[in-house]
């Protein structure tokens, strides 16, 4: 099958091959999403094929505006008004109870809740509406594989094995969504996201926990795709801490090995032997949004024998910066066994 890359003057043509059962990946302010149809099951379980996703792990609906959530949801949560006022469009997908097969279990992975969401991105939500029909959309990368943050690492990972990619540029966030699980009393981030712990708090007036595995690793996961390894490149990650840079350099001299340095222009620039992908500036925004960009592209110059990412604290932002680079890193920091 050939992927036609379509520009953002070309919805119809995207929407028609949607209505048809064909699966075309989106852009949104997070990452690229694998569009299909979600109202038709055939087309939603090839989307599982393509990626290579295990199927008991459930995917985001995708509308254009909240009051398509209706026709599927069960019961909502107190706070949902303020919530959805405040955060959609925007990187937050929610969770509610759903009516008794209003969803097909392929979606759900056979769960009683699901996942919605509305992205920001006017082309998506038109492409959505054009459609006629809610979108589900896993991140459009092989699965195990850093999230897709433009049209071509789409079309790296996924060329052939679907009919299109919308083409909108480069995402502005860089990571998935926040997913807030709202089918119980309490609010609970399932996985952290640009609509942070403390905005959502701020907002709600109230405390937001994060899930219990996200505190502890050990525990099980309440989001299923959080137990998986994600977002690896194929070279293996160090993390390193902001004093041990120097450290971390001289042993890989000692040892013969070629570094690929994944951090902001500040560490970077005392480093400048070293293959890098260098952040467009230190804020912890720049560095969500290179962070699978850089990954990539590392990988992908296969000059490097290991990868050095810099870290970040982990509250607002790099709560979710953390979560993605501690699964790239497989949790293995410089110094530590
Ligand atoms: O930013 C994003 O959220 C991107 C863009 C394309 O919208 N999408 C995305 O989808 O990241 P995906 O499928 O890679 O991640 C969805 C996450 C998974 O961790 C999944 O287990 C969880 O949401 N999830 C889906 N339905 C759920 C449910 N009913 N209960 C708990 N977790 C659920
Ligand atoms: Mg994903």
């Amino acid at each position: 099958m050939e992927t036609k890359i379509y520009r953002t003057d070309q919805i119809n043509q995207a929407a028609a091959l949607l209505r048809q059962g064909e699966l075309v990946a989106f852009p949104t302010e997070t990452v690229y999403g694998l569009g299909a149809n979600a109202l038709l099951p055939e087309s939603v379980k090839r989307v599982f094929t393509v990626k290579g996703r295990p199927s008991d792990n459930p995917l985001i609906v995708h509308v254009s505006d909240f009051s398509m959530t209706k026709e599927f949801v069960e019961s909502y949560h107190p706070l949902t008004e303020k919530i959805v006022k405040n955060f959609w469009p925007g990187p937050l997908t929610l969770i509610f109870s759903i009516k008794a097969g209003s969803l097909s279990t392929v979606v759900t992975g056979g769960l009683s809740t699901a996942a919605f969401r509305m992205p920001d991105n006017k082309k998506t939500l038109s492409l959505i509406e054009k459609t006629g029909a809610p979108l589900v959309g896993p991140s459009a990368n092989t699965s195990g594989k850093p999230s897709p943050t433009t049209a071509m690492h789409v079309f790296h990972d996924l060329k052939g094995k679907i009919a299109g990619i919308l083409d909108d540029g480069a995402t502005q966030i860089g990571v998935e969504s926040t997913v807030l699980d709202l089918s119980g009393e309490v609010p609970t981030i399932l996985r952290p996201g640009a609509v942070t712990k403390e905005k959502l708090e701020e907002v709600l007036g109230i405390e937001v926990p994060l899930d219990k595995h996200l505190v502890k690793e050990s525990e099980t996961p309440k989001a299923p795709g959080m137990k998986y390894k994600h977002y690896s490149p194929d070279v293996s990650v160090l993390m390193i801490k902001p004093g041990d840079w120097g450290k971390a350099i001289a042993w890989a001299d000692t040892n013969g090995k070629k570094v690929g340095l994944l951090a902001t222009p500040k560490i970077a620039d005392s480093y400048p032997s070293a293959d890098r992908f260098v952040f467009e500036d230190d804020s912890i925004e720049a560095a969500t949004r290179g962070l699978f960009s850089g990954l990539r592209a590392l990988d992908e110059a296969n000059q490097a024998d290991i990868i050095f990412a810099e870290v970040f604290p982990e509250d607002h932002l790099g709560l979710a910066y953390m979560n993605r680079l501690k699964k790239a890193a497989a949790q293995k920091y410089f110094g530590e066994k």
